[in-house]
């Protein structure tokens, strides 16, 4: 179940553990969405479709979900959709974790629906850090320029459908701010990746 996590940017007081201290903490898809459209963001849930067969491909993938894509790109946004599928046996699952793990921003929209699996979205807006746990059905829009990290776990298990404005638009520009290593992920991070 998708959840979210609204925290403060500012440091606890001492003695109390940022990770503890939500000031909202939500499962409910409406107001996830809500909390999200305030800040500019948009969250979706979608119906689930039967589970994919374990070796779909993108072809596959992207045809399960023709009705939705087609709804997403009619309004005129997003002309490219790929699919990504990642498992906890990929050989460079912990380089790809840290790729996304600091904070960055794109100057285009990031936006993800999550076909199977999870992922973590961390995003920094103002005071906020609002940490969002999408699952299977969930559909997030983060507007190009927003602060935010991305966690798919020590063992990733995942496959989301991509919307792109410009597919070679989509670098990530690191604002050099540490802000993610003050906030929880969806595990720990291995010793050699702290030092
Ligand atoms: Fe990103």
């Amino acid at each position: 179940m998708s959840r979210l996590h609204i925290h403060s940017v500012h440091p606890p007081a001492p003695g109390q553990d940022t990770a503890a201290m939500p000031l909202l903490s939500s499962e409910d898809g409406a107001v996830i969405a809500a909390e999200l459209a305030a800040r500019g963001l948009r969250f979706e849930r979608w119906p689930a479709r039967g589970e994919l067969a374990e070796g779909a491909d993108q072809e596959a993938i992207l045809s399960a979900y023709a009705g939705e894509i087609a709804r997403i790109q009619s309004q005129g946004r997003y002309p490219t959709v790929d699919a990504i599928r990642l498992g906890p046996d990929h050989p460079e699952r912990q380089a790809l974790r840290l790729k996304f793990l600091a904070e960055h921003t794109h100057a285009e929209d990031e936006v993800r629906f999550f076909v199977e699996g999870q992922g973590l979205f961390c995003l920094h807006i103002g005071e906020e850090v609002l940490q969002v746990l999408c699952t299977r059905g969930d559909l997030i829009g983060v507007p190009a320029g927003t602060r935010h990290w991305f966690d798919m776990g020590a063992a990733p298990r995942f496959t989301a459908l991509r919307f792109f404005d410009n597919p070679e638009g989509w670098v990530a520009q690191f604002t050099g701010d540490d802000i993610a290593s003050r906030y929880p992920l969806l595990d720990p991070l291995p010793e050699a990746a702290t030092a």
